[in-house]
């Protein structure tokens, strides 16, 4: 039974009823940076993420023991060893030993989650049973990507309405200059929710200026959620696509952790240089660009009773997440 989010409403205000925590797959870090145990925390769960021989495990954050954070402890002999008495963890999560030489009871075991490495990234899905492989971008291999500095971000919303920002069809005029053309396209299933839409880039700040220039007046933006905490974002201007990656971590049940993954196809290796200033410019333009949403989203509570006509894909984005998370 998934914890559901029972804090106290202000008002009349009544939210939709989410999991504090999702099910699903969630951005860990680069698996350059595993050098050392890593704690993964997702509102009241706890995980621990470390590597064994460069491959990547994810378990329980909590030992079986006396519940030491995992995390803070070593990766010796291919085993996890607990930092408070030194119960030895395998990568699948049974004990394979104690200190004192006794037999492990038969509870000491954490489970181990389901892992995927894109792009040189970690991710895990926090359902151990879970077997299909993470999402991805159509017709791209990762392998292909060249990345930006990844960037994180917090802010005081439910992961729920971080998750719906790209469906928020009236806010790109208001925050992001950016005029909606047409109607979005929709694809629906039981675990995606797409939209697809064209925007006239209409801001007169220099960014704005500079895009217009070196990359036209128009912008296609599809944005993909994945079970609401994944969220894949293809932007594509003239010949040229950036994609992006949205982890969105919840924090509290109104506070979101916000992982973002910029990419760009590498080009020839000749112009590698130029490709890697490229796609850290694009990772500058679009963190200006999400600025917006987190200060004007700062603190939002949204109420359908309250919502208009141009709503209506967020509302429509919102009874979908509501059927999935
Ligand atoms: S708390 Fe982990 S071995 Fe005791
Ligand atoms: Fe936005």
């Amino acid at each position: 039974m998934p914890h559901r989010d029972a804090s106290p409403t202000r008002g009349v205000h009544t939210p939709p009823v989410f999991p504090l925590v999702p099910s699903g797959w969630y951005h860990v870090a680069r698996m350059a940076s595993l050098r050392t145990p890593r704690e993964v925390r997702l509102g009241d769960r706890e995980f621990v993420a470390f590597a064994v021989d460069r491959r990547a495990h994810v378990l329980d954050g909590r030992c079986p023991h006396f519940a030491a954070m995992l995390w803070r402890g070593s990766v010796r002999d291919g085993c996890l060893h607990c930092p408070l008495h030194g119960w030895r963890f395998l990568p699948d999560g049974r004990c394979a030993g104690t200190p004192s030489g006794e037999e492990p009871p038969a509870a000491a075991r954490v489970r181990s989650y389901p892992t995927a490495v894109l792009a040189g990234h970690l991710f895990f899905h926090t359902d151990p049973g879970h077997e299909s492989a993470p999402p991805f971008f159509d017709a791209v291999d990762p392998d292909d990507l060249l990345a930006a500095p990844p960037f994180a971000f917090e802010v005081e919303m439910p992961w729920w309405l971080v998750s719906a920002n790209g469906f928020d069809s009236q806010h790109f005029l208001a925050a992001h200059d950016r005029r909606l053309v047409g109607s979005p396209a929709l694809v629906r299933s039981d675990v995606v929710f797409e939209a697809r839409a064209a925007f006239d880039v209409i801001g007169t700040g220099w960014r704005d200026r500079l895009t217009r220039l070196v990359a036209g007046p128009r912008v296609e933006m599809t944005v993909r959620s994945v079970g609401g905490g994944l969220v894949l974002v293809t932007s594509r201007v003239r010949r040229s696509v950036t994609y992006g990656l949205v982890s969105i971590h919840p924090v509290t049940a109104s506070r979101s952790r916000v992982s973002t993954l910029i990419w760009k196809r590498a080009g020839p290796k000749l112009l590698r240089p130029f490709d890697a200033l490229d796609v850290r410019v694009r990772a500058d333009f679009i963190r200006a660009f999400l600025q917006p949403d987190i200060e004007a989203g700062e603190g939002i509570r949204y109420d359908r009773s309250r919502s208009l006509g141009a709503d209506a894909l967020l509302n429509q984005y919102l009874d979908w997440l509501s059927r999935t998370a």
